[in-house]
């Protein structure tokens, strides 16, 4: 059973693969093997190998995605992604960076407060519900103004699991001359993604959720006419004119101008970059578009038999959901019922709120079961809810 490559605690009914992930064994025993060849020789792994090693798992990376090697990055998380444009951008006062009202609320923090101490505005934008797919991009594109220099938006949004159209969106705002930072940190592995063909100007995703990679693994990828103009959040040697001393240690300079500023942060653990390709190879090796494909209609079925229980509409139509469905709720106390859910049928969901709606939001992975489904239906109808 698939169950089984996960590490996932037996009698555990995990429905938040969307949190942080979950890692396969055959991963964290590549995570575990790069751990070891680190400290066999430090000097010669970190020092001399890794440039060469980092971009060799950049590539397969980019390659699954749609992208070109030189123009995608390793970043620990897609918050540092998002916060490596966001530092970038050298706002200034009067300038406005438009958003959704969907986005997740600690990249909404950053930008707020990098808006506010440029004097710059941060708008967000009222995607209503029930989400209609069609109008979205122009809705935002609407929106934008001369002032405008960036548009920030999901791929896949956290509280509300809506896949919005963001290669529409890239398209127009670049016949505009304004910037597109997608927040794809749910996108890798559960929706298909041509890098290139989406065309965004900047695009963070994360490897540790739905790739199933190490914790601690994500990119941006950078159109290449813009990477010049994006700094690390850690300044190191890439920075530096003299590194006289340091010769050979290919990592501490990289090639391109992305690995000089972007790939050397400081020492660090750098075994879950070089693990990220086992998770492609796990994938790969257990067909998962078909397992997506049953995840994803699983999710709406389900989605389909809480509803009609309960006389609720869906925010959203099937094909703007993925493996990811916002279940809507009647008002609830949510920590009460993530609590009883949890302690009662050892169930792990989250329940998201967005303005004042709520809902529980049903990650369902390639591990999950029927009868994980059955079990989370008869929880919540006894839960009342
Ligand atoms: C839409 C979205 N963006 C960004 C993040 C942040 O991801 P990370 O914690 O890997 O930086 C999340 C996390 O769930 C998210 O849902």
């Amino acid at each position: 059973m698939l169950r089984d490559d996960f590490l996932l605690e037996p009698g555990l009914i995990f429905f938040n693969h969307g949190s942080f992930g979950a890692c396969p064994r055959p991963v964290m025993q590549a995570l575990q093997h790069w751990q070891r060849e680190i400290e066999r020789n430090p000097v010669a792994v970190l020092g001399r190998q890794s440039a060469a090693l980092l971009r060799q798992a950049r590539g397969a990376v980019a390659t699954s995605l749609g992208a070109l090697t030189e123009d995608l990055i390793f970043m620990p998380n897609a918050t540092t992604g998002v916060n490596t444009v966001a530092r970038s951008l050298d706002l200034r006062a009067g300038d406005e960076v438009l958003a959704t009202d969907h986005e997740y609320g600690a990249c909404d923090a950053a930008w707020r407060h990098l808006c506010a101490r440029a004097g710059a505005h941060y708008r967000r934008v009222e995607i209503p519900l029930p989400f209609d797919p069609s109008c979205w991009a122009q809705r935002l594109l609407d929106a934008a103004t001369p002032r405008t220099r960036l548009i920030f938006a999901s791929h896949i949004t956290s509280t509300t699991a809506l896949v919005f159209p963001v290669q529409d969106l890239c398209h127009h705002a670049r016949a505009r001359g304004i910037t597109t930072l997608i927040d794809g940190a749910h996108a890798p592995g559960q929706i298909d993604l041509d890098l290139q063909a989406l065309d965004a100007d900047f695009y963070t995703g994360n490897c540790h959720k739905w790739l199933c990679g190490p914790k601690g693994t994500a990119f941006l990828h950078v159109r290449h006419e813009l990477q010049a103009t994006v700094d690390a959040t850690v300044l190191s040697w890439g920075y530096a004119e003299d590194v006289a001393g340091h010769e050979g240690f290919e990592a501490f300079l990289g090639h391109t101008g992305l690995e000089r500023r972007l790939q050397w942060q400081g020492t660090r653990d750098l075994a879950p970059f070089l693990a990220v390709p086992a998770a492609l190879d796990y994938l790969r090796a257990n067909d998962w578009p078909q397992h997506r494909a049953r995840c994803h209609a699983w999710a709406l079925d389900l989605q389909r038999r809480v509803l009609a229980r309960n006389g609720l509409q869906a925010i959203a139509p099937d094909h703007a959901l993925a493996q990811m469905v916002p279940i809507p709720l009647r008002a609830v106390d949510a920590s009460a019922l993530r609590q009883r859910l949890f302690e009662r049928h050892h169930i792990e969901v989250p329940i998201t709120q967005h303005g004042t709606r709520q809902f529980v939001r049903v990650s369902v992975q390639a591990y999950n079961s029927a009868a994980d489904l059955e079990a989370l239906e008869h929880a919540l109808a006894e839960a009342g809810v």
